[in-house]
C-alpha cells in the first residue's frame, strides 16, 4: 500500500496532504528511516510507520464502545436529529462506520460503532443469539409474576413471539435487569406493556460478554481492544 494512503486511512486526522507535508518535513519514519516520498509502498502489517513522532498501527477495522446519550439517533445520516457517527471523535473516524444495531431515541448505553459489516452481521444475526443486559426503570413496582412469564417466553402485541429472557429484581422495587437473545423492534418496552407495566428509563450496559466501561460518559466513545472484540459475539 502507499505510504500516505496508509497513514491517512488509519489516522482519519491525517489528510493525504497533511502526510505530504509531514514527508517533506522529514516527520515520517518507515523501520526507523525517513521517508521524504509518500508514495512510497510500504507493507503495512510488518513495517514500523511513525508520524509525527508517534507510531501508526494498523487496524483493518475499527470497533468503538459508544455511550449513547437520549435525544441522539442510531443512523448515519439525519437532516434534523444528531447521530451517533456525530458523537465520534476525529481521532476515531474513518469511512464506512456505522451503528451496529439500534436503541431508541430515548434510550441510553452501549452501541457498537465499526465498520466490519461481518460482525455486525453475526452479532445481530436472529440466529447468533448475542444476549444483550439493559437495565430498566419502570413506572409501577415489577409484580411477581413477570419474573417467570419473561422466562417462559411471552406472545407481544401483534402475536410476536419473544424467546424467554432473564428479568433479575433489584432492590428498587421499580428497576431491573433483563437479558434478551433477540432484538426485535421497541422489544425491551413492548415486553413491559404486555406484562402491564412501562418503561420509564432504557439503558443498554451489556453486549455479549462485554460491559459498557462504567467510566464512560454519556457521549464518550472508546476504541474496543482486539483482545476484546469476541467478548462481543459471547453467548
Ligand atoms: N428495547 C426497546 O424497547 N428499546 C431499545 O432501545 C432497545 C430495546
Amino acid at each position: 500500500m502507499r505510504l500516505d494512503k496508509f497513514i491517512s486511512s488509519q489516522r482519519p486526522d491525517l489528510s493525504r496532504s497533511a502526510v505530504k507535508e509531514l514527508c517533506r518535513k522529514g516527520r515520517i519514519t518507515v523501520n526507523g528511516e525517513t521517508v521524504k516520498d509518500p508514495g512510497k509502498a510500504i507493507d503495512e502489517n510488518n513495517d514500523k510507520v511513525c508520524a509525527a513522532g508517534e507510531p501508526v498501527t494498523y487496524r483493518e477495522h475499527i470497533y468503538i464502545m459508544l455511550n449513547k446519550p437520549a435525544g441522539v439517533i442510531c443512523a448515519t445520516k439525519d437532516r434534523l436529529t444528531e447521530t451517533v457517527l456525530e458523537l465520534i471523535p476525529p481521532e476515531l473516524r474513518r469511512s464506512g462506520l456505522f451503528p451496529a444495531g439500534r436503541l431508541d431515541k430515548d434510550t441510553e448505553g452501549f452501541v457498537l460503532i465499526t465498520d466490519d459489516g461481518e460482525l455486525a452481521h453475526k452479532m445481530l444475526s436472529p440466529k447468533s443469539h448475542v444476549p444483550k443486559t439493559y437495565l430498566v426503570r419502570l413506572e409501577k413496582p415489577l409484580s411477581a409474576g413477570t419474573v417467570p412469564l419473561f422466562a417462559q417466553g411471552m406472545t407481544i402485541d401483534g402475536g410476536e413471539q419473544c424467546m424467554p429472557a432473564e428479568l433479575t429484581p433489584s432492590p428498587d422495587p421499580c428497576e431491573c435487569s433483563l437479558v434478551l437473545h433477540e432484538g426485535k423492534f421497541h422489544q425491551v418496552k413492548r415486553m413491559f406493556a404486555a406484562a402491564g407495566n412501562k418503561v420509564v428509563y432504557l439503558k443498554r450496559v451489556r453486549i455479549g460478554a462485554l460491559n459498557l466501561d462504567e467510566k464512560l460518559p454519556p457521549g464518550g466513545c472508546l476504541e474496543i481492544l482486539h483482545k476484546d472484540v469476541e467478548k462481543l459475539l459471547a453467548r
